[in-house]
């Protein structure tokens, strides 16, 4: 009972034959003998193309085609005035509704200069081109693209609905939902309202025939990474260490968290984790407990993320005293200097120490700071600022861990050098007197400096009168 439905000789009358003229330029593409972009035919009949061309031809064949399949066949020859083009003509019998789909004829050599029809073959019995199994199909859905419910339907007139289960039916809009006969159903901006299940649905002859799918969002967003102290740790052996490392991501990922540290082939650390979710993202903890550190648990902790193909790391250093400490030493050595007038000065010994020690400062046996408002300590340097001679002295920093009972105190000399200057400068110079020849005569020169200044007199011939007298 076959059937054929386009039967063209190739000496025929229609555009395709008018093009074989032979002038050079024609057939730049392939032509097929079909100048609709579509055809409907039913089941069992035949399907025949006829395809011409400049250079030697090839056919594309939709998937649902067996790529060896008895009906198909394909008649090449050589055509043309001259005998100088090439005519391919494809036949499949029976065409069958999985064979729905986008006929090509190209050029064997060159790919992209083609010629194509879609051809629908219809099925009362099988409307949807794939024939599902029990089940669904999985679509998957990714940010920022489109999602496609792949239904093709072997009649372009089909009615088919999508709905998402169990029964919100879902009308084409043609903004965001758009219903193709050749795609299905495509949602532009899929939203979290299209992650579930869903079927296309078409009733031909009070029969209802379905298509299902499952989409799947693969969620794998890390948002943050926190390691709740980064840097160093300074701690001490025999104490805990517990470092807790936060991950947020978007809702429904799912996360996996794990650590490298030092001693882990000895597995001396126990690792918990937590999940919980908010309304917009999921965090995950977890945390790494060890019980008493020992000197082999110094080093870099490590805690890695992997959600899919993202990955994250944060890491933290970790670094073991035996005991508790303190050392105190001269920077450069027990005499330090500064200058009157300077805007700061600071005294700051090598102190290291640990756990972190309370620092007082004396100033000459009295607590530095609240002598005076220029004091101030930082950390645990002392800082003077606007330094005058009378912040030379003597200073003391008391340092002290008062829960294991250490001490340390260390002493420094304050100089603070003053610039020489003279008493008299500042008294209104005198004209030069006369003084009786003969007389005794006492020059006084009052200076002050730190260290104290050497007094040097000079003695300048008298400068011819009517000038002044220069000192
Ligand atoms: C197509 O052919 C098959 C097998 O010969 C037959 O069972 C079927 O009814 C035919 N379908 C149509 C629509 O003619
Ligand atoms: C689809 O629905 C329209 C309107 O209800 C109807 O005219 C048409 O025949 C239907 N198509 C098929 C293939 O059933
Ligand atoms: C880090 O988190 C753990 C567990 O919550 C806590 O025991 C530890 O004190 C935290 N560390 C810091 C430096 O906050
Ligand atoms: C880990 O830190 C987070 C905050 O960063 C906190 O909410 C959580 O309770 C901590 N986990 C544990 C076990 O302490
Ligand atoms: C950990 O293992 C190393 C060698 O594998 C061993 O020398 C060390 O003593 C172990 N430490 C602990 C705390 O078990
Ligand atoms: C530790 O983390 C810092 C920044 O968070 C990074 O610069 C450094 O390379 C990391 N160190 C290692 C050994 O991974
Ligand atoms: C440090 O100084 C304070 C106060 O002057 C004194 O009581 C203490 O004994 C000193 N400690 C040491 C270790 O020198």
């Amino acid at each position: 009972a076959s059937q054929l439905l386009i039967q063209q000789p190739l000496t025929c009358l229609s555009a395709f034959c008018l093009k074989d003229t032979g002038t050079k330029g024609r057939f730049s593409s392939p032509v097929l003998d079909v100048t609709e972009k579509q055809l409907i035919i039913e089941r069992n009949q035949t399907l025949q193309l006829n395809c011409r061309g400049r250079w030697e031809l090839q056919w594309v064949l939709p998937s649902g085609v067996p790529k060896v399949y008895h009906g198909t066949q394909i008649e090449e020859t050589r055509c043309g005035k001259k005998n100088n083009q090439y005519c391919s003509r494809l036949m499949l019998s029976p065409a069958l509704a999985q064979h729905t789909g986008s006929y090509r004829c190209r050029y064997r050599q060159k790919h992209r200069k083609q010629a194509s029809v879609y051809v629908y073959i219809t099925d009362s019995q099988r409307p949807f081109v794939k024939v599902q199994s029990e089940i669904p199909d999985v679509v998957y859905m990714k940010e920022g693209e489109l999602l496609v419910f792949p239904c093709r339907v072997t009649n372009p007139d089909a009615n088919v609905s999508l709905i998402k289960y169990p029964f919100h039916r879902i009308a084409p809009d043609y903004k965001n939902i758009i219903w193709n006969s050749r795609q299905g159903f495509t949602i532009r901006s899929p939203t979290f309202f299209y992650i579930g299940l869903f079927s296309c649905e078409t009733i031909v002859n009070g029969v209802k025939y379905s298509n299902r799918f499952l989409t799947h969002r693969p969620v794998n967003k890390i948002l943050d990474v926190y390691l709740n102290s980064t840097g160093l740790v300074h701690t001490l052996q025999g104490q805990m260490l517990a470092l807790n490392c936060t991950v947020t991501a978007e809702w429904n990922a799912r996360v996996s968290i794990s650590w490298t540290y030092p001693q882990k082939a000895n597995g001396s650390a126990t690792i918990i984790r937590r999940i919980s979710r908010s309304r917009t993202n999921m965090l995950f903890y977890s945390v790494l407990t060890i019980n008493r550190l020992s000197k082999a648990d110094r080093g870099l902790y490590k805690c890695h993320v992997t959600s899919g193909p993202s990955k994250r790391e944060t890491n933290t250093t970790v670094i073991v005293y035996d005991q508790p400490f303190i050392q105190l030493k001269h920077r450069d050595g027990p005499v330090v200097q500064a200058s009157a007038g300077q805007k700061s000065f600071r005294l700051t010994p090598k102190l290291k120490a640990f756990p972190a020690p309370e620092v007082i400062w004396l100033k000459d046996g009295m607590v530095a700071a609240e002598q005076c408002s220029r004091y101030h300590v930082d950390r645990f340097s002392l800082v003077i600022l606007d330094v005058a001679e009378e912040d030379a002295g003597i200073y003391t920093i008391l340092t002290g861990i008062q829960q294991y009972g250490l001490f340390q105190n260390l002493t420094l000399t304050l100089v603070v050098n003053v610039k020489p200057q003279i008493g008299e400068k500042t008294v209104s110079s005198r004209q030069p007197g006369t003084v009786q020849r003969g007389s005794r005569q006492a020059l006084h020169c009052t200076s002050h400096g730190v260290p104290p200044p050497q007094i040097q007199w000079l003695w300048h011939r008298c400068p011819p009168k009517g000038f002044p007298l220069r000192l």
